[in-house]
Order: structure tokens, then sequence, then C-alpha cells
């Protein structure tokens, strides 16, 4: 956010109350949620886990020695069995699951009864393949409903997932599945987006040439062409789903977990090189998830939601599967890009399924407005009844045209601050009850503890800006980072002592005790809502046999929230030209993905530093900005970076 739209954010007075007709109706209609949380906070997420079934009630709702935390001891529960079997006991259990819609058209409707039978099945392809309790099995797959049956396949036996998101490349999966260790690496043939495939077969044979602890790779055929398995297909290691699930029984025996047991890694971007594999476990988590999405998103029976999160971010983990299905709701989900085959496609899509509850990203919100409402207004979107955003601060402008031409003026907004480490909202509007400001998260769910602090540590007053912190534990927290537990200390309770937590977000807290977030204040770049290390984009690109020396910012960016600049140095006698940009940026792609490409590159005769030798991100980020510069080309002047070294060392 630059400082103009910060500024703007901060006189921002637009509120929003309930609108009467969604409040009377509403789940939450009055105070009583957060009265109850603040007399007991352990009480109120007691008896959000009542709402889950429990083999074995817990003895003790929280133990903390901080910075370690664990929910529910002694409880013994089951993530599939709280989504799926459970509910084969009610009406629920015709009621559908998921609905899916394919890129190219293609529809699929499960019902419970239908996905628990699939889920079983893959279930037993697992076990009969030794996987077992403990187990990691990496999952890298499209938007297809095998991506849910694979993640509960894995939570009912105890085996511990780990997505990657499908636009990773094969050095990205590599790492991530090194890293854990994975036994079996679940994908497909190949992937929609824009019309054009996405050879995931292939990507993932590079992947795991490199990859000793894979014993199997399982292939759903998604796409069927030929072509997309004739090379690289191992028999004795590679298995084709449909053939492996023919054969598989239908029922299968649940794992009673303990609450604290493994549910899931997902790896995310810190300020350091290497993602951080965030471990979730299972019975804080489903209690956190399933009480969030009940309340924030108003959830009823007869609801369609849809959360258009990939599965490969925390935000599909929690919002398209767990939370949705331990609530008994139909979740609906879309496999390709939103602007195919034209800029109505989501639109359409909510027209056609009656879709009420719609949760996205402010990015696309962007794009939507740049295209113009003369998208949405072609399609009926008055089924919608309560609409939801995440993964970045969303500007008031956004808010506003996203309350008018979506919304139709009768939607709430909840605009949902939360992370991967969090594992569920933390900070949200209830919509029967918060009245809203466009650009503001509003107040934390019940039963969160938020402050913001300065440097020390000490709260600020109202008004002032300051760290974003969350000062008791709560049930969906992380539990440590895979294989590397003084990371997870140094970075999240590092900064302000054990017992607080820090987001390595800024923030600012109003006179209401509203929550304005401002964005990262480490080194991580929020992309269109995705997380990517600068320092990870830096490394791809000094792999660049002719580049010595990369920074990389995040700089604002009108649709994207941030875009990713790059300044590189090149090795002596090397010039930098358009085919080089093109080269690194191409690079980058192929070590990261194409999440991380660089926006734009600056070649410089060397970078601005302080005299410790420390990077001055701030001045490139001006630089990237046009502020110091005005407008700065491609190839900007060598010596420029250098000329503002110098009169950056005269002021310090
Ligand atoms: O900077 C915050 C931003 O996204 C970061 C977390 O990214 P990730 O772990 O990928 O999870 C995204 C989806 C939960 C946060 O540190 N962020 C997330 N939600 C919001 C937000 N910034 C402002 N407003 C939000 N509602």
């Amino acid at each position: 956010m630059d400082s103009k739209q910060f500024a703007a954010l901060l006189n921002e007075d637009r509120r929003f109350p309930p609108p009467a007709e969604f409040a009377a109706r509403a789940n939450v209609a009055d105070e009583s949620l957060y009265e109850q949380a603040a007399r007991d906070r352990e009480g109120f997420w007691a008896a959000q886990a009542e709402r889950l079934h429990w083999f074995r009630r817990w003895d003790k709702v929280l133990e903390w020695n901080p910075p370690f935390a664990q929910w529910f001891l002694g409880g013994k529960l089951n993530v599939a069995y709280n989504c799926l079997d459970r509910h084969l006991q009610t009406h629920t259990r015709t009621k559908a699951a998921i609905i899916w819609e394919g890129e190219p058209g293609d529809e699929r409707v499960l019902t419970y009864l239908d996905l628990h039978r699939e889920v079983c099945r893959f279930a037993n392809v697992l076990r009969q393949m030794g996987v077992g309790k403990g187990d990691r099995v990496t999952i890298y797959l499209p938007m297809i409903p095998e991506a849910a049956v694979a993640m509960l396949a894995c939570t009912r036996i105890g085996a511990i997932h780990s997505v990657v998101f499908g636009g990773f490349s094969a050095e990205s999966l590599r790492d991530r599945i090194n890293d854990s260790r994975s036994k079996v690496v679940v994908t497909a043939d190949g992937g929609w987006r824009r019309g054009n495939i996405i050879r995931m077969k292939q990507i993932v044979n590079e992947a795991v040439v490199d990859c000793a602890s894979v014993e199997k790779v399982i292939v759903v055929k998604r796409i069927g062409h030929e072509s997309l398995v004739e090379h690289g297909w191992h028999p004795g290691r590679d298995h084709w789903y449909h053939t492996l699930m023919r054969n598989a029984p239908v029922t299968c025996p649940v794992e009673e977990m303990d609450a604290e047991d493994p549910l899931f890694i997902l790896y995310t971007s810190g300020s350091t090189g290497k993602p951080k594999g965030v471990l979730h476990t299972t019975g804080g988590y489903l209690t956190q998830v399933a009480a969030t999405t009940k309340y924030v998103f108003d959830l009823k029976d007869e609801d369609v939601y849809w959360c258009s999160a990939d599965i490969g971010w925390i935000t599909g983990h929690s919002y398209v599967i767990y939370g949705p299905l331990a609530n008994g709701a139909t979740t609906l989900m879309y496999e390709g890009a939103p602007d195919y085959p034209d800029r109505g496609r989501i639109w359409e899509i909510i027209q056609k399924y009656r879709v009420n509850i719609f949760y996205t990203a402010p990015t696309l919100i962007r794009s939507f407005m740049r295209w113009g409402e003369g998208w949405p207004s072609k399609y009926d979107l008055s089924s919608l009844r309560l609409l939801g955003t995440v993964g970045e601060p969303i500007n008031p402008e956004a808010w506003m045209w996203y309350h008018k031409h979506i919304g139709g003026e009768r939607c709430p907004i909840v605009d949902t601050w939360w992370q991967t480490e969090t594992g569920a909202i933390m900070a949200t509007p209830l919509p029967g009850v918060v009245h809203t400001k466009p650009g503001s998260t509003t107040r934390p769910f019940p039963g969160i503890e938020m402050a913001v602090v300065n440097e020390e540590g000490q709260e600020v007053p109202p008004g002032a800006g300051g760290y974003l912190v969350v000062k008791s534990p709560w049930p969906s927290m992380l539990r440590t980072v895979w294989g590397d537990p003084d990371r997870y200390v140094s970075t999240y309770f590092g900064r302000f002592g054990h017992q607080v937590y820090f987001t390595g977000d800024g923030a600012k807290r109003d006179e209401d005790g509203y929550y304005w977030i401002i964005g990262r204040v480490d080194d991580v770049i929020n992309v269109s809502g995705h997380r990517i290390g600068t320092m990870e984009v830096e490394s791809a690109l000094v792999d660049h046999p002719l580049v010595a020396e990369a920074a990389v910012i995040g700089r604002s960016h009108a649709v994207k929230g941030q875009a990713i600049t790059a300044f590189v140095t090149l090795k002596e006698g090397r010039r930098g030209t358009p085919d080089l940009v093109d080269e690194l940026k191409q690079h980058v792609v192929t070590k990261i993905g194409a999440l991380a490409r660089p926006e734009e590159i600056y070649f410089a005769a060397d970078l601005p530093k302080t005299r410790s030798g420390k990077i001055m991100r701030r001045l490139l980020r001006d630089i990237a900005e046009g502020r110091a510069l005005g407008d700065t080309t491609t190839l900007a002047d060598p010596n420029v970076v250098a000329q503002l070294r110098q009169q950056y060392e005269s002021q310090e």
C-alpha cells in the first residue's frame, strides 16, 4: 500500500450496519459470543469443540508452555469422520458436498455419501501402499474433486498431507517433497488453465528424480491425452488413480487421532530463502475452522457456498474443504481461470449454481473493477447474501465496488484477516452484528486477543500504527515449523517474547477498536494474495550464471496489490539487455514458479546498502514506485542507484 492509499484509509469514515433482513436471520445477532469469550476464553473454545464429534473427550482445554501450545489434550477425533461419516447419520447424507465445475465446462456433484465412498476407497489405496499414521503424502493436483478426496483420505488414516500449489515449479515441488520426506505423491496428468494444459505429471517426473523418499506416484487422469504420460512413466512407481480405485473397498475404518497429532504441513514463504513447513494439528485446527466457517459466513444448511481459493493455499484447506465439510455444507469448487472463456465466468457460475456466499481475494475484485461492471451486470447475482475477502488489504474503493456491483448493496462483506500460520480466521466482522468500515477487518473473532504494539512491545494508542501481534494462544495456531522448532520460536516468538505471537504485519487500531491491516513489515511480498519471500526470488536470480547480486522488493501495484521488482548487478564485464531481462524472469519461473515472476528487472552497477552492508530496500521501493526518480524505464541508468547510495549515505 503506498502512502496515498494509506492516508485515504485513515480518513475512511463510511459505516455499514448489518442489513436488517440479514441480521434478523443471522447465526449470530448479538454480542453474546464476544461476551462469552471475554468472560472465559477457554470455555468458549471448549464450547466450539463440542460441535465436533470426539471419540474421546479431552481432559484439558489448553496447555500453554510458551511458545508451545497444546489444545484439547487427551481428546481423540478424526477429521474425515467429522467432515463425512457423522453427516451420513442425518439428512445431509444425500446433500451435495462438492459441486465442481471444470474449466472446459464439465460438471460433477458429489453427495456426502459419494464423497465418503471415494475417500474410503482412496484411504484404502494409500494404506495398501504402506502409508500409515504420521507418514507424509504430497498432493500436487489441480482444483478437481480428487484433491479433496486425497486430502480427506490422508486424514482418515492419520497420514500428514502436504499440498503443493499446482503453479509451483519442479524445483519448488522437489524441495517441499524432500523437506517433508513424503512417501507418496498424488498428481494428475495435467490441469486446465486458460485453455492451456499444465503438464503436472511431467513436473512431478522432474521433481522426484531427486526425491529418495518417494515410493509411489499416483496419477489422476484429468486431461486424458496420451502425450502427457507417454514419457517418464515408471512402472512400479507410477499408478493410475482410477485403476487403483476400481479395486479398492468402499469402507475404511478411521484412525482415532490424538487432538495434537499432526494433520497437515503447508509450506509458506518467510523472510529467509527457504519456505517454512507450517504444521497444523487435528483438534484445535478443526475446532476453529469449523466455528469460524459457521459464524463468519453465517452458514445455513441450504446455502451454496463458494470460496474461490486454490487448495494449494491455506484458504483452500480451511475454507474450501475442512470448514464447509465439517459443517455439512455444500462447497463449490471451480478448476480454472476467472477470465476463461470470458470475463463473466465467475458471475456465470454464481448465477448457474445460485451461490449464496462468495469468498475471494481483493486482487480478483480489482481485476473485475478494471474489466468493468458490464460483466457482472449481465448475470443474475440475486442469490448472493454474503461476500468475503481475504489475502491482502482491500482498498476502500474495491470494497465499495464489491458492495455495490456484486453485493447489490444488500450483502454484508466480511474482510477476514488471517495467515497460513493462524490456520483459521482471526479478525473479521461477524456479519449479523458488526458494523463494517470499508478497508477494515474490524474486530478479532471471539476468543482471539490481538494488539498493535511498538518496537518495545507496548500497545500503542488508538490511531497509531505498529506491529500486529496475538497476545494469547488460539486453537488453530501452527504448532511448529516442520523439522525446525528453533525457526518456529525465532520467527514468531522471537520479537516480543515467548508469550506474544508476531504476525509480520503492520496495523492500526482506531478509536472504535477496529483493526486496519497495513501489510507486511518483513521481507515478504504479497502478490495477488500470494506470499513470496524476497530472499527466495533473490536466490533464484543469483543462481543465474550472469548475476552477481540481486535485491528484490514489493512495489505497490493497482491490481495485484504488490508486484515483484528486482534490482540486479551483473558479473564483471556483463551488460544488461532486454533479452537478459526476459531470460532472468524465465529463470525465476523455472526455479520457483510463475507466481514469482518479477514484474520488472533493473540493472544497476551496485545496490544501495548501509555501511553495515544491508541493502536499503526502502530506497529501492522508492525507486520502483517512482518516488525518487519519477518514471523509470526498463533499463535504468546503472549509475542512478549508485548515486542514490551516495545521497543516502551523506544524509545518514
Ligand atoms: O499480510 C497479511 C495478508 O496475508 C498474509 C498471510 O498470507 P498467507 O499466509 O498466504 O494467508 C493468506 C490467506 C489467509 C498476512 O500476513 N492478509 C491476509 N488477509 C488479509 C491480509 N491483509 C489484509 N487484510 C486481510 N483481510
